[in-house]
């Protein structure tokens, strides 16, 4: 499983709206890495994942992706500007992605020193942030999204030349433009996928990111966003992944199968992204339509780890990670899979994540674990498969958080 691959679909997921992607960051990775080819080919590989990860830090606020488009527009905004320096501490959490990071937090940063209260000006700002920069504010006013607006957008930002960003850049953005093959294919949403993939196959990746330890940082990134998606459920997908690795573990699933139980638990929920935070977080019941519209996050959830062909092992993940809402009755979302035909890990996992949303959730879903262990047995053999139940019972029980006379009870 390549962290370049995970990170563009991380990318692709943060664009995510419940009815499309945006895919505003892959478009913009893709002329910052032809803008620093022409300028400055050392940096293209910093550039690119720049460019892919620079707005994570907005995710969680209120529509982040429609805020994110009206962000130039907000030039005296200090919260606007957050997203700069959020991106650029998670980043740092990244290995080898550390002058990415820099590139990030200062991406906002004019080069005659007009946007930023520490007035940094010219040579101060590195050409990296320049040009993740420039491409935010050209996608911001629609320049990557058809011929036309690519004119009328050029046009609306050419008088910032000069002030947001050197003349050099600006020259090489409107030069690269006369590359129209390239263009038109980048404007094309379904082209998109192969571009990433071929982006990703000639720049590389970090070498230091391209380990199992970077593998592993990159899924935490995914848990650490949904958080930042949804603070009511902190927390929430690091607790599902444990307690579906050990319940894995305690029915004697191998080892490559629990490590994939963890795995699946940190991304399970980046489909979520694309659900607006003000349904997310609602208190009280919500209505069958804004229901509806929440259940829609399991499907993104697979849409967003498929987004890119041929990357098998991600789309192993994304079918378990995807499937943990089906019932065992088949009457679950998004496909009505029943009993053995949804993955095990999927029911191992649909079972840890309806216990951690029942022990932990804030309001009045809340349950005792007894409480939630009553749930798990009632709802065996309708929503969950009894095995698991019956394991997850087992295992909280000697985990100390049931006695035997409760389990009983239950
Ligand atoms: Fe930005
Ligand atoms: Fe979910
Ligand atoms: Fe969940």
């Amino acid at each position: 499983m390549g962290p370049a691959h995970l990170l563009a679909a991380l990318s692709y997921a943060t664009d995510l709206d419940y009815e499309k992607c945006h895919c505003n960051s892959w478009r913009m990775a893709l002329v910052a890495q032809r803008l620093a080819l022409m300028v400055a080919p050392e940096i293209r590989q910093d550039v690119f994942y720049g460019a892919l990860m620079q707005h994570i830090g907005s995710v969680g606020t209120s529509d982040h992706i429609i805020y994110v488009n009206k962000d130039h527009r907000r030039a005296d905004d200090s919260n606007g500007l957050d997203h700069c320096s959020k991106s650029s501490i998670i980043l740092r959490w990244l290995p080898g992605m550390q002058s990415i990071a820099q590139y990030v937090s200062e991406h906002h940063r004019w080069y005659r020193g007009l946007r930023r209260e520490d007035r940094a000006t010219g040579g101060e700002i590195q050409l990296g942030s320049q040009i993740l920069g420039l491409v935010d504010i050209a996608s911001q006013t629609d320049c990557f999204r058809s011929p036309i607006t690519l004119s009328t957008g050029l046009h609306a930002i050419a008088g910032l030349t000069g002030r947001a960003w050197r003349r050099e850049l600006w020259i090489a953005l409107v030069e690269s433009t006369k590359d129209s093959k390239f263009y038109l294919r980048m404007m094309n949403t379904a082209a998109l996928p192969s571009m990433i993939l071929e982006a990703i196959e000639e720049i590389g990746v970090p070498p230091a990111l391209d380990t199992d330890t970077g593998v592993e940082r990159v899924l935490h990134l995914f848990s650490v966003l949904v958080d930042l998606k949804d603070r009511s459920t902190a927390g929430h997908s690091l607790r599902t992944a444990s307690y579906a690795k050990s319940l894995a573990t305690y029915m004697g699933l191998s080892h490559e199968d629990t490590h994939q139980a963890y795995r699946a638990g940190l991304v399970h929920d980046c489909g979520r992204f694309g659900i607006p935070t003000d349904l997310l977080s609602k208190p009280g019941r919500l209505s069958s339509r804004e229901m509806e519209i929440v259940r829609l996050h399991a499907g993104m959830t697979i849409k967003a780890l498929t987004c890119l062909p041929m990357t098998t092992d991600i789309c192993e993940l994304a079918n378990i990670a995807g499937h943990d809402h089906e019932r065992f009755d088949g009457q679950g979302y998004p496909d009505k899979l029943q009993g053995n035909d949804i993955p095990l890990i999927s029911r191992i996992l649909g079972v840890a994540d309806a216990f951690d949303a029942m022990v932990s959730s804030t309001g009045y879903r809340l349950l005792t674990p007894r409480g939630a262990a009553v749930r798990l047995v009632q709802n065996a053999g309708s929503q969950f498969d009894p095995q698991v139940v019956d394991a997850m019972l087992t295992m909280v029980r000697e985990s100390g958080l049931l006695n035997e006379r409760q389990i009983r009870a239950a």
